[in-house]
């Protein structure tokens, strides 16, 4: 079932959940996670951002739908920043500062790195200090010419950039990942407004995935294995462990279908039963097929993306997609 209005069992039944008051338990000052979930849980449609999918172990289930024979996503992009490597770099020209949004481990810059000439510094901006700190020891020690210096910082929000290197090329964000998706539009073009304010004289590199047939997009995110449902569930599991929560794992379903109109994927939680959770001394009713929503992941058309980039104050200069067009990569002057 890949349309929540379709399906008795699955709708945004919002009107029978009542929140009740919960008995004694005093409220406690709550984590950022905890407030947001808070919030989300008292809002109708429910939601919660995708941004805390990623604990340690999401990011390893994470890892692991990047290799699912289902999710194309991955591999696409890295056959695509394989075979035009050098017409990237060729794009960008020597001596090139690499800022990456939302770094990670930092894999997928090592193609780049790879096919620059002499690139002259990498600048991975990622809000978990730990993770990138160690991710860029590693490639300081693989790089031994480049300067590395990670920044640990939320990249959607405005940031001052070192200055560049005297002598430096192009200032080049990297934003692999098709992460774009993940927003909501509005904050697709505020993310690349503040990109190209950044990025002023260089340029963007960004990975977006396509627009396509409608069963191979419900593919990737419902593969079968069930490591989507296990990455989507563990949102929960998450929030028992960090939050107090007493969320009935079992008790929830991962849906994920596509909205052919909004060229999205949606993905939520969805209450197999009537039940309510305790977060903070309040309780919260769900009723049976109501949904927390965890998901956006937008697809563009090349067109689409291009537009949105002029929008933000890009000009786009080149695109390159696999014989398929699964997936596009774009060059996006600042
Ligand atoms: C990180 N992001 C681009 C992934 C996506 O495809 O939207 C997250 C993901 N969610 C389910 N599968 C993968």
């Amino acid at each position: 079932m890949r349309n929540p209005t379709s399906s008795s069992s699955f709708s945004f039944a919002t009107a029978a959940a009542q929140q009740q008051k919960r008995q004694p338990t005093a409220p406690v000052p709550l984590s950022e996670f905890g407030r947001e979930m808070q919030a989300g849980l008292a809002r109708r449609p429910r939601r919660i951002s995708p941004k805390y999918f990623y604990d340690a172990a999401g990011s390893q289930l994470f890892d692991r739908i990047c290799e699912l024979p289902e999710y194309y996503p991955t591999r696409t992009e890295l056959r695509i920043l394989g075979e035009c490597a050098g017409e990237i770099a060729g794009q960008i020209g020597p001596g090139a500062e690499i800022v990456e949004f939302g770094a990670g481990s930092l894999t997928k810059v090592r193609l780049l790195l790879d096919a620059l000439e002499s690139p002259r510094r990498y600048l991975p901006i990622d809000i978990s200090g730990e993770h990138l700190e160690a991710a860029a020891e590693r490639l300081k020690a693989d790089y031994p010419q480049l300067a590395v210096q990670p920044i640990a910082a939320d990249y959607t929000m405005p940031l001052v950039l070192p200055a560049p290197l005297p002598g430096a090329g192009k200032r080049v964000g990297f934003f692999p990942g098709s992460t774009i998706g993940n927003f909501e539009p509005d904050e697709a073009l505020a993310f690349l407004q503040l990109a190209a304010r950044m990025l002023r004289g260089g340029g963007l590199l960004i990975g977006v995935d396509l627009v396509k047939d409608p069963d191979r997009l419900h593919a990737a995110y419902n593969d079968a294995q069930g490591v989507t449902a296990a990455f989507n569930l563990n949102l929960l599991r998450r929030a028992n462990a960090e939050l107090d929560t007493d969320f009935d794992i079992d008790g929830f379903a991962h849906a994920a279908f596509y909205n052919a109109p909004k060229q999205r994927i949606e993905m939520h939680l969805v209450s197999r039963r009537d039940q309510a959770v305790s977060l903070n001394g309040e309780r919260f009713g769900f009723v049976e097929g109501e949904t927390i929503h965890t998901e956006y992941s937008h697809k563009f058309t090349v067109e689409g993306l291009r537009a949105l980039a002029v929008k933000a104050g890009f000009r786009p200069l080149a695109v390159w997609t696999d014989p398929e067009r699964l997936f596009s990569v774009h060059w996006l002057a600042a």
